[in-house]
């Protein structure tokens, strides 16, 4: 039996997906176990791209079974559409994709009340209804999947969500949905959606118990965790390592952690960020990467690579491995920097700071390297330019982790796995 997470250690769109594509051609099982269509993970198989919200990255290999488990803020809207653009590219998901009976449903007025709310808030969320659906599981206001077979059940909540709910997008100028809207469109889900419902814990049970190979899906990023990010500009779940047990309904502890980083850091949305680049290498940090949101095309915010940050992220999600992505990205920079130190004044700082206030203020020292050349066509991670390896060397000692492996560009056969 082996278990494997892959999870984001920085704020999100590290490029994970693309890692649990070409992992998945390995697995058994696929499994997403936290967040919601807030998550953007983009695919390339040769010049086709695919973005997955909510279905898992590995759905693209015919032999896995993919997972949604109950830890998934779960919306059907992203659902059907992404199943739509499988159907298209002829990749069938019946009998090998389930949704988790437990999940909660983010609803259309989800989405209102997180418009409204982001109004106030100034965070920059997705607008996906991800955070306003998990506060209404904690409020046990919510709707799961399985509610969606018990039509008394979902008229009395879609009665009290609109009591709750209407007050604020009122005030926020929006027009809550009608009862009957909301009752229709949990009618056309539910029917939809049968025969995709299961008990994902028990299949996953069953998957560990028969030894199969199990590859669990993080979404976001430990900087984006609601506990342990920059709160309050975070998302509303746990979508690292601490997400897994609860969010698969089974106890589990991976095997393998693999923690991905982009070579340079990239946030989206308000909060601080120590090494932003507002200038021009900010620019072509962002030209270069292609650093446009994959759920909403907003462009991202983009800086040097953040160690004391990724220390801090380490620390709470434990990897056991590195994968460092969009190498290719930095080729051809004459300099490139690594913020290895936060200093205040004259105060070097030696824990990440709990206080965003004190994080704004921090001044990031750097150490720069060479820049390195063209790194698409090597084929082998042992030859990358050296100038490349040295980087790679200086993340490793710092963070006190191996790195596995590398991207070098946006397809499938561009991932360099380091053999030893
Ligand atoms: P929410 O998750 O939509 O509530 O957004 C909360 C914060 O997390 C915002 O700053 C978003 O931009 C950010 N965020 C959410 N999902 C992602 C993602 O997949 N990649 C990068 N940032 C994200």
């Amino acid at each position: 039996m082996a278990v494997t997470a892959v999870v984001g250690l920085q704020w999100g769109d590290e490029g994970k997906g693309k890692l649990v594509d070409a992992l998945a051609a390995r697995a058994d099982y696929v499994v997403r176990y936290a967040s919601g269509s807030n998550a953007g993970h983009t695919v390339i198989v040769n010049g086709r791209r695919f973005v997955f919200h909510i279905v898992p990255s590995g759905i693209l290999h015919q032999r896995t079974t993919c997972l949604i488990c109950r830890g998934v803020a779960f919306d059907p809207e992203s659902f059907f559409s992404e199943l739509k653009s499988l159907q298209e590219a002829k990749i069938a998901c019946e009998r090998r994709l389930w949704v988790s009976r437990r999940a909660h449903l983010v609803l259309p007025i989800h989405k209102l009340e997180d418009e409204a709310l982001d109004r106030l808030l100034g965070i920059g969320t997705t607008k996906r209804g991800v955070g306003p659906c998990y506060a209404d599981r904690a409020y046990r206001l919510g709707i799961r999947v399985i509610d969606l077979y018990s039509p008394a059940t979902i008229r009395q909540r879609i009665k009290t969500l609109l009591e709750v709910k209407s007050p604020l997008l009122r005030k926020a100028q929006i027009e809550p949905p009608s009862f009957d809207r909301l009752f229709s469109w949990c009618e056309d889900v539910s029917q939809r959606l049968q025969s995709f419902v299961a008990d994902t814990a028990a299949i996953l049970q069953k998957a560990l118990n028969s030894g199969a190979e199990i590859l669990l899906e993080g979404a976001q990023g430990v900087m984006l965790d609601i506990d342990h990010g920059t709160y309050p500009y975070v998302t509303s779940c746990h979508p690292a390592t601490d997400g897994i047990s609860s969010g698969c309904g089974v106890s589990l502890l991976p095997q393998r952690v693999i923690g991905v980083l982009k070579c340079y850091t990239t946030r989206v949305g308000a909060g601080p960020f120590p090494t932003e680049e507002e200038g021009d290498i900010g620019e072509i940090l962002r030209g270069r990467g292609g650093e446009f949101g994959a759920t909403t095309s907003r462009p991202r915010r983009c800086g040097w690579l953040d160690l004391p940050a990724l220390k801090y992220a380490c620390r709470i999600a434990a990897p056991t491995q590195l994968f460092v992505t969009k190498l290719d990205v930095l080729a051809g920079l004459q300099k490139i920097k690594v913020c290895n130190a936060y200093r205040i004044g004259q105060d070097m700082l030696t824990e990440f700071p709990a206080d965003i206030s004190v994080l704004e203020k921090v001044e990031p020292l750097f150490k720069e390297f060479c820049g390195w050349g063209d790194v698409k066509g090597v084929g082998a991670f042992s030859r990358l330019p050296f100038q490349a390896l040295e980087f790679l060397a200086f993340i490793e000692e710092e963070l006190g982790v191996e790195v596995g492996g590398v991207s070098v560009g946006s397809e499938r056969m561009e991932l360099l796995e380091r053999r030893s």
